[in-house]
C-alpha cells in the first residue's frame, strides 16, 4: 500500500472512501468531519441526531454521498469519549476504519488525522499513530491461500491536511509510522511463516537480506564456529534437529562517536516441539512462532537503520529447532555452556534458556550494554499476564523504566515482574551448576533468573513475549495471528537510549 500526505481539503478528494471521525456525544462535528457534514447538507449531523452515529470507540458508519462530494463513501469513525482518548486509541481507530473501508471495497482512501483536533495530540504524533494503526490494522498473511476471498486491497491511502503549517509535521509522523508498522509487519510475516519454510537457514537469509537493504554489518555463524566458541547450550538443543543451527549477528553503527552498543538478543526457535520432553499435540502448531523474539529484534534493526537513529545497536539471534530424535539431548543430560557454567537439563522443553545462555554470553563477550532480550520463553508468563502485557525482568531499574516508557509510547504494555534472590533456589541442581527448570511455580521468574546467571553484571532487561507474540482474535490494530510485539517498543527504546 502506498501512503502519502496531501495538502488540501478532505471533502475535495476523489477516492473510493474518505474517513472522518467523531467523539462520542458531539452533536455538531467540527474540523474535517464538520466540513464533510456541510458538504453533505448536514447528512452526518442528522445521523448523529437520530442516534445512528454515536461516535463510540470502534464504531464505523459508512455513509453514501450520492454525488454530493467526489468520493462515493464517507466512513465516520468513532473516537469514543473525549475524556478517555489516548494516543493508542488513535491507532485503534485508524485500524478499524481502514478495515471497514477495505471491506466496503475501497481500493483508494483518504483520511483526516485522528486526535490532532480537539483531542490536542501533536500533529506529528497523531500522524505517526494514524500510519501505524492503518498499516498494522490492514495486515493479512495470505501468502499460502490459493483462492483469496475478500480479495480487495487498499492500494492508495492519503492523509489529508488543510493547514500548511501542520502538513510537514504530519509528513514526518506518517513517514516514521510507516517505517515502524512495516517493520512490525516484517516480524509478523516471519512468525506467521510455517516452520517448514522458516527454518534457521531461511531466518538467517532474511537477516542478511535486511542487512543488505540498509548497509548493516551481518555475520552468520555455522555449527562449527559455535562449536569452537563452546556454545554447548544452543548446540545441545540443535542436536535433535536435521536443520543446521545458525547464529546471526547484525550491527548498526548510528553513533560512531560513542563506544556504547545496545544489544538486542532474540530467541530463535523456528520450531519447539519440546524435544524428548515432547509437548502435547494440541496447539503445538503455535510453536512455529517460537522465533518471535528473533523476528522482533531483526525487524527492529530494519526500523532503527531506516530511521537512522543516532545509536549503535547489535542484534544477536541463536536460531535452531527443538526436535525429538535419536540424536536429541535427553532429560538428565548435563551440558557445558559458552560461559563455562554447566547445566543439568531436567526438561528438554526448557530449551529457550539453554540457547539464550550462550547468546547472552556472546553479548557479554562483545561488550554490548545494555542488553535487551526478547523471548517466547514461558507458558507461565502467558498464564500470569494473559495476552495484554509482556513480562519484563531485569537487573537495572533505569533500563527497565526506559523500556516501560518505550512500551507505553508504542501502546505495547511492558509489565515489570519481581526478581527476588529467593526464586534462584528453584534452579539449584545437585550435580551441575544450575538446572534448566525451576518447576511450575513462578516459572516465568525462575526462567528469567536462569538467564540472569549468564548476563552477570551487564545492565539487562528480559522481555517474555509468550503471551503477546500472537493472538487468537483481532483487537484494534492487532490482527489474528502474529502481533509484531515488541518491535515498536524496541525501536522506541533504542531512540530513548540515543537521546540519553
Ligand atoms: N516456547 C515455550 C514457551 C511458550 C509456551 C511460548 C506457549 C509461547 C506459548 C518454551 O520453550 C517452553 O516450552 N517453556 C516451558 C518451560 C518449562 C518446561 C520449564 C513452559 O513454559 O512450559
Ligand atoms: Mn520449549
Ligand atoms: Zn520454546
Amino acid at each position: 500500500m502506498n501512503i502519502k500526505v496531501i495538502r488540501g481539503d478532505i471533502t475535495a478528494q476523489k477516492v473510493d472512501a474518505i474517513i472522518v471521525n467523531l467523539f462520542e456525544g458531539v452533536q455538531q462535528p467540527g474540523g474535517g468531519t464538520g466540513a464533510v457534514d456541510q458538504a453533505l447538507g448536514g447528512g452526518i449531523s442528522q445521523l448523529i441526531a437520530s442516534g445512528e452515529i454515536k461516535g463510540k470507540i470502534n464504531e464505523v458508519t459508512i455513509v453514501h454521498t450520492l454525488g454530493r462530494i467526489p468520493s462515493p463513501r464517507v466512513a465516520v469513525a468513532g473516537l469514543g469519549k473525549q475524556t478517555e482518548f489516548t494516543p493508542d486509541r488513535a491507532r485503534q481507530v485508524a485500524a478499524v476504519a481502514a478495515r471497514a473501508v477495505r471491506k466496503a471495497g475501497a481500493k483508494t482512501a483518504a483520511t483526516i488525522t485522528h486526535g490532532a483536533g480537539i483531542a490536542g495530540m501533536e500533529p506529528e504524533a497523531a500522524a505517526q499513530a494514524l500510519a501505524e494503526g492503518t498499516i498494522l490494522g490492514l495486515y493479512r498473511f495470505r501468502k499460502y491461500l490459493t483462492k483469496k476471498e475478500n480479495d480487495n486491497d487498499i492500494e492508495e491511502f492519503s492523509v489529508v491536511e488543510r493547514d500548511e503549517e501542520k502538513a510537514s509535521a504530519i509528513e514526518r509522523g506518517v513517514n516514521a509510522g510507516h517505517i515502524m508498522a512495516d517493520s512490525a509487519n516484517v516480524a509478523r510475516d516471519l512468525v506467521n511463516e510455517p516452520s517448514n519454510y522458516m527454518t534457521p537457514t531461511r531466518l538467517a537469509e532474511v537477516a542478511v537480506d535486511i542487512a543488505g537493504c540498509w548497509l548493516l554489518e551481518v555475520q552468520v555463524m555455522e555449527r562449527e564456529e559455535m562449536e569452537k566458541l563452546g556454545m554447548g547450550g544452543i548446540l545441545a538443543v540443535a542436536k535433535g534437529s536435521a536443520e543446521p543451527p545458525k547464529f546471526i549477528v547484525m550491527s548498526y553503527k548510528g553513533d560512531p562517536s560513542s563506544v556504547k552498543t545496545l544489544g538486542l538478543v532474540g530467541k530463535g526457535l523456528t520450531f519447539d516441539s519440546g524435544g524428548i520432553s515432547i509437548k502435547p499435540s494440541e496447539h503445538m502448531e503455535e510453536m512455529k512462532g517460537d522465533m518471535a523474539g528473533a523476528a522482533s529484534v531483526i525487524a527492529a534493526m530494519n526500523a532503527i537503520a531506516q530511521l537512522r537513529l543516532k545509536v549503535n545497536v547489535t542484534a544477536l539471534v541463536g536460531a535452531t529447532e527443538n526436535m525429538p530424535s535419536g540424536t536429541a539431548q535427553k532429560p538428565g543430560d548435563i551440558l557445558k555452556t559458552m560461559s563455562g557454567k554447566t547445566v543439568e537439563v531436567v526438561n528438554t522443553d526448557a530449551e529457550g534458556r539453554l540457547t539464550l545462555a550462550d547468546v547472552l554470553t556472546y553479548a557479554r563477550k562483545l561488550g554490548l550494554s545494555p542488553v535487551i532480550d526478547v523471548a517466547t520463553l514461558t507458558g507461565a508468563c502467558h498464564i500470569a499476564l494473559g495476552d495484554v502485557c509482556t513480562g519484563a525482568f531485569g537487573n537495572n531499574q533505569d533500563i527497565m523504566n526506559k523500556l516501560i516508557e518505550a512500551g507505553e509510547q508504542a501502546g505495547e504494555c511492558v509489565w515489570q515482574m519481581p526478581m527476588m534472590e529467593e526464586y534462584k533456589q528453584q534452579n539449584k541442581s545437585d550435580i551441575a551448576d544450575i538446572k534448566n527448570s525451576g518447576g511450575r511455580y513462578g516459572g516465568a521468574i525462575t526462567a528469567a533468573q536462569f538467564l540472569a546467571e549468564f548476563v552477570e553484571d551487564t545492565p539487562w532487561v528480559h522481555l517474555d513475549i509468550a503471551g503477546t507474540f500472537m493472538r487468537d482474535k483481532e483487537r484494534g490494530y492487532l490482527v489474528k495471528g502474529a502481533t509484531g510485539v515488541p518491535v515498536r517498543t524496541l525501536v522506541n527504546a533504542a531512540r530513548g537510549l540515543a537521546a540519553s
